[in-house]
């Protein structure tokens, strides 16, 4: 007895001490890392500004600080060395990271580790055959005619059923006393996030009902999204390994948040499998790869990525074009005259798919809001092997190298002298709207792994503003310019603050 009880005590202490000595390790090896990745001692002006934080005394956006850089570099590229990190907003640049090397710059492991947790092997965070078997699966489904106009239904049922009523009785409010506002921002990400689940999965989570719930599965997808960015923005990756190694502070919480969304999905999916039916052109998307795979888990991965992709891109892009809008109260009128004459006075009327494709003022006023401000402000890649950028920069493999679609759009050499300026009649040739070279604008990132949600995107933007637009006098209750807050999609901070009134004829 005495020896098994020694044995044992031996044991722990052996363990206890491997522990430690491991965790000790550890520990040195990543402050070790971290200080030799950060490069904390070169005394270029941009890593010291960076290093220092001066660039906030002169800009609120680290995005407009950069924007400044890359205007004033003679090559539009940048390099602050303490990140390691490249970044260029020179279209020629662009095409060559994401069209003609694009085997060379994969998303790669520092970014796929990031939302690794979240999103598994999903299309957002996978790279070669496991990126081009569901690439090849979605872009089928999302090119097809149903599953665009089944789309187009989801959020014209969200926007009659839901968004009219609650901006109405939030009207009804300011007729009378002038004190109901609300925050449009909130308002258009429930939106999207209703809209995101219906079309992904089915589901429905009722976000934007009347009463405004708290979706718990909407609260546990917010959450895990913000600390999985979160941790990009830590200044060492260990930092953020070691907290979840130890399940400690908001590790443990990303942990639990995505251990909801991921019991949430799965259980969409058994209950899919448990009730097969033959499939239709009215199904969601999870209906339609269901039988791609058995791989449940796979299924799960490949539909959270889509809730990712396409749920607050689209409501940040619509919160900026309101806000640009209340400053551009011209374009308004433009909106309004340009509909009228497709779809009559009746404002009250739902728009349809055909008359949308009639209305190039509006697509031109979309795109030029999301040329000022993209909702994926910057987005980077992984050089694998050394490179030389169109441009004559050097990249050594393992540096991270970032197009900036934010300061792009803000290149007096892209777009000319008034390239600060809103001006929708840019995107037009004899009334009719022309696109972009997307190297150029590559709002929906460009070449071969362009948005699969782009042109649903903006059917679904479109059909927001209008119905809004026609029906209500918007006024924008913040006198400052945008800030954002860090994150993968560009979000406004302290919302957006409107008061909203129903149009008299
Ligand atoms: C205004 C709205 C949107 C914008 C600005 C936008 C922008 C982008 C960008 C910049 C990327 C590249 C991200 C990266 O590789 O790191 C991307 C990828 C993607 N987007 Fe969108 N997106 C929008 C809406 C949507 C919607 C509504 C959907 C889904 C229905 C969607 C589905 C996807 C998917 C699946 C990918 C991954 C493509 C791939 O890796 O091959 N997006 N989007």
């Amino acid at each position: 007895m005495a020896f098994e009880a020694s044995l044992t005590w031996l044991l722990q202490l052996s363990f206890g001490f491997f522990f430690f000595t491991f965790t000790a390790l550890f520990f040195i090896l990543s402050i070790l890392g971290f200080f030799l990745k950060l490069k904390p001692c070169c005394s270029c002006e941009i890593c010291q500004s960076f290093l220092t934080s001066s660039w906030t005394l002169e800009y609120n956006n680290l995005c407009d600080w950069y924007s400044h850089l890359l205007s004033k570099s003679p090559t539009g590229t940048i390099h602050v060395h303490v990140l390691g990190n490249v970044i260029t907003a020179n279209p020629e640049n662009v095409e060559h990271m994401l069209k003609t090397r694009f085997d060379n710059y994969p998303k790669g492991k520092p970014f796929s580790a990031i939302l690794g947790d979240l999103l598994g092997r999903g299309i957002f965070n996978a790279d070669g055959d496991l990126w081009r078997f569901q690439r090849k699966m979605a872009s089928l489904e999302l090119g097809s005619v149903s599953v665009r106009s089944y789309a187009f239904n989801i959020v014209t049922t969200e926007i009659e059923s839901r968004l009219i009523p609650l901006l109405s009785s939030v009207a009804d409010k300011c007729n009378n006393d002038s004190s109901g506002s609300l925050d449009l921002q909130d308002i258009l990400r429930r939106f999207s996030f209703d809209s995101i689940c219906r079309f992904s999965f089915g589901l429905d989570p009722g976000c934007l009902r009347l009463s405004l719930p708290i979706s718990e599965f909407a609260a546990a997808f917010d959450l895990a999204s913000k600390l999985s960015a979160e941790r990009a923005i830590t200044t060492s990756p260990m930092i953020w390994k070691l907290k979840r190694f130890f399940n400690l502070g908001s590790e443990k919480q990303l942990k639990q948040a995505i251990k909801s969304v991921h019991e949430l999905a799965e259980e969409v999916i058994r209950h899919k499998r448990n009730n097969a039916r033959p499939r239709s052109s009215h199904d969601d998307l999870l209906s339609h790869f269901i039988c791609t795979t058995d791989d449940d888990i796979f299924l799960r991965d490949i539909v959270v990525s889509f809730l990712l992709a396409g749920r607050d891109t689209v409501a940040s892009a619509l919160t900026s074009f309101f806000w640009i809008l209340s400053k551009n109260t011209h374009v308004v009128e433009k909106i309004r005259e340009e509909s009228n004459r497709v779809m009559g006075q009746e404002t009250e009327k739902m728009v349809e798919f055909a008359q949308l494709r009639e209305m190039h003022y509006l697509q031109a006023a979309v795109h030029e809001s999301m040329r000022l401000f993209p909702p994926v402000q910057f987005d980077s890649k992984f050089c694998e092997e050394d490179d030389v950028l169109a441009d004559g920069t050097f990249v050594t493999r393992g540096t991270r190298v970032t197009y900036h679609p934010y300061a792009m759009g803000r290149m007096e050499r892209i777009w000319g002298p008034d390239c600060l300026e809103f001006k929708p009649d840019r995107w037009l040739r004899g009334g009719v709207f022309k696109q972009a070279d997307p190297f150029k604008y590559p709002v929906f990132q460009a070449g071969r792994r362009v948005c699969l949600g782009k042109e649903m995107a903006i059917v679904e933007m479109k059909t927001v503003a209008l119905s809004l637009i026609r029906r209500f006098d918007i006024q924008v209750a913040m006198a400052r310019a945008p800030t954002f807050m860090p994150g993968l999609t560009a979000t406004l901070r302290g919302g957006l603050p409107i008061v909203v009134r129903e149009r008299k004829h």
